[in-house]
C-alpha cells in the first residue's frame, strides 16, 4: 500500500516533469544547451590581493548615472556619456561641456521606463572613434549609432529594433571599426525575453557581428556568447576579442589565416566576470571585472551549467509560479509575503547572484597573448562595478554604469608592480 502511493507519486512527478519540458509554446522555448564556465585561476602574490587603485582620485563627477564607456583622446580631453542620453566631453578635473543628447523611442521591454511614444531615451554604451574622427557608439535603446562629434548630428547605422537574422540584441554593447570601414560590434544578448539573468543561468546567446557601410548589412560571426560584452580588433586585424561576461572568459574570433573564421579562448578563468577591453598603451589590453569570483562571492552561474534539460524546468516552474503570483497579486495586490516570494522567483532564488556584489574594484591586465600580467583591486568601497580601464598620457580612467563618476589613477601606480 504505502510503496503503492510512492510509486504513484514518482511517476506523477515524472510525468510532470515531462509534460513542462515538452509543453509547446511555454517559455522559454530555445534550446538548452550545456555550457561551462571556467573556474578562477589561482593567482599568486601581488595579484591575488593589493588596493592599488585606492590610489585613484575623483576626476568627475555628473548628474546622471550610467557612465559605461569613454573615448581617451587625452588627459584632459575625454567623450563619454550617460543615462540620460548626454555625450560630452570631460575637458578638466569636474569640467564638461555637452556634444549632443542621444533621442530614442524608449523600448517597451525596459520597465522603468514609460512605454508611451512619445518619451525619448538615449544611453551610449560601448564607444570608439571612427576612421573619420566621428564618435561610434552603442545606444542601448537605438543601437549602433554614428555622431559628428563638431555638430552633434548623430546618425543610426544599426537600429536596435530591427531583428538580424531573426532576432534582436537587447543590449547592444561595444564597437570597432576596422581599417576598411567595416565596422564590428557586440550584442549581448538575443534571447527571446531579454532577461538578462536569463541570458546568465538559462542559455547563452550574445553575438559577435560584423556591419558592411557600402552594402549596409550585417553579418553574425558568432552568435553563442555567454553575454558578450566588449571587444577589441587588434592592430593587424588578425582577429578580434570579445569577452563574454557569464563564461569569465575572452573569446578571440579568427579574421585571418588558417583559423579564419574559427575561434577560441584568448583567456578564462578570470577572477571575475569581464567588461571592455581596451589598450593598456603598450601592447597588451586593460579590461575591468564588473563583479569578481572569488571565495566570498560569485554569481553561482556556473552551478547548472552541466545539466541543461534541469535549467530549463527551472525556468518553466519559473513561469508558471510567476504566473499565478501575478494572478495572486491582483487578488491581494499588498500582500507583503507575495510579493516577497515574487521578487525571491524573480531573481531566481539561490539560483542566482546578480545583485549583491561585494563593493570591490577590479582591473585585470592582459598581454598580447593573452596571459594576465596584473590584476589591480580597489578595496575601500568607493569605486565598484567598472566597466571600463583607458589610458591617457599620465593617467588610467575608470567609469562604471552603475555610477556618475570618472575616477583616474596616475599610470606610474600600476607600472610600479611589474
Ligand atoms: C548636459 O546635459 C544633461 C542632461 O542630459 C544636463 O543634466 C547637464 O547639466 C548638461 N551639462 C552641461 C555641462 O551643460
Amino acid at each position: 500500500m504505502g510503496v503503492n502511493i510512492v510509486l504513484k507519486f514518482i511517476a506523477i512527478i515524472i510525468a510532470s516533469v515531462v509534460l513542462l519540458l515538452n509543453f509547446p509554446g511555454l517559455p522559454p522555448t530555445q534550446e538548452f544547451t550545456a555550457f561551462h564556465v571556467e573556474p578562477p585561476k589561482k593567482l599568486e602574490g601581488w595579484m591575488a590581493s593589493n588596493s592599488i587603485l585606492d590610489q585613484a582620485e575623483l576626476y568627475y563627477e555628473g548628474p546622471h548615472v550610467g557612465i559605461e564607456s569613454m573615448v581617451v583622446l587625452d588627459d584632459n580631453n575625454i567623450i563619454t556619456g550617460d543615462l540620460s542620453g548626454a555625450l560630452f566631453r570631460i575637458i578638466g578635473k569636474q569640467k564638461a561641456v555637452n556634444i549632443t543628447h542621444l533621442e530614442y523611442p524608449c523600448s517597451v521591454e525596459e520597465p522603468h521606463v514609460n512605454s508611451d511614444h512619445e518619451r525619448k531615451c538615449g544611453w551610449p554604451l560601448g564607444m570608439r572613434l571612427d576612421n573619420s574622427g566621428n564618435l561610434l557608439t552603442m545606444d542601448y535603446f537605438g543601437g549602433l549609432t554614428k555622431v559628428n562629434l563638431k555638430t552633434g548630428k548623430y546618425e543610426n547605422l544599426v537600429p536596435k529594433h530591427v531583428p538580424i537574422e531573426g532576432k534582436i540584441g537587447h543590449v547592444p554593447e561595444d564597437v570597432h571599426m576596422a581599417k576598411d570601414g567595416s565596422i564590428y560590434f557586440s550584442d549581448g544578448n538575443t534571447n527571446p525575453s531579454g532577461d538578462f539573468n536569463e541570458e546568465l543561468i538559462g542559455q547563452p546567446s550574445g553575438r559577435l557581428l560584423k556591419y558592411d557601410p557600402v552594402k549596409n548589412s550585417v553579418e553574425v560571426l558568432l552568435d553563442d556568447l555567454h553575454f558578450s560584452n566588449g571587444i577589441f580588433l587588434v592592430d593587424d586585424e588578425s582577429f578580434i576579442l570579445v569577452s563574454e561576461y557569464g563564461r569569465t572568459g575572452v573569446r578571440r574570433y579568427y579574421l585571418k589565416g588558417e583559423k579564419k573564421g574559427q575561434s577560441d579562448y584568448f583567456v578564462d578563468g578570470l577572477p571575475g566576470y569581464p567588461d571592455n577591453i581596451r589598450s593598456n598603451g603598450r601592447d597588451g589590453f586593460f579590461m575591468p571585472l564588473y563583479e569578481p569570483w572569488n571565495e566570498q562571492f560569485s554569481m553561482r552561474n556556473h552551478v547548472l551549467s552541466s545539466y541543461p534539460l534541469l535549467r530549463k524546468l527551472v525556468f518553466r516552474i519559473r513561469f508558471l509560479l510567476l504566473t499565478i503570483l501575478r494572478q495572486a497579486l491582483n487578488l491581494l495586490p499588498n500582500n507583503a509575503y507575495l510579493i516577497d516570494l515574487e521578487s525571491y522567483i524573480k531573481g531566481y532564488g539561490p539560483l542566482l547572484k546578480t545583485l549583491q556584489g561585494p563593493k570591490v574594484a577590479t582591473v585585470v591586465e592582459l598581454s598580447k597573448s593573452g596571459d594576465i600580467i596584473g590584476v589591480f583591486y580597489g578595496i575601500k568601497g568607493d569605486i565598484t562595478e567598472l566597466s571600463q580601464f583607458s589610458v591617457g598620457k599620465e593617467y588610467g580612467y575608470m567609469v562604471s554604469p552603475s555610477n556618475n563618476k570618472v575616477w583616474r589613477i596616475r599610470l606610474e601606480e600600476l607600472k610600479g608592480q611589474l
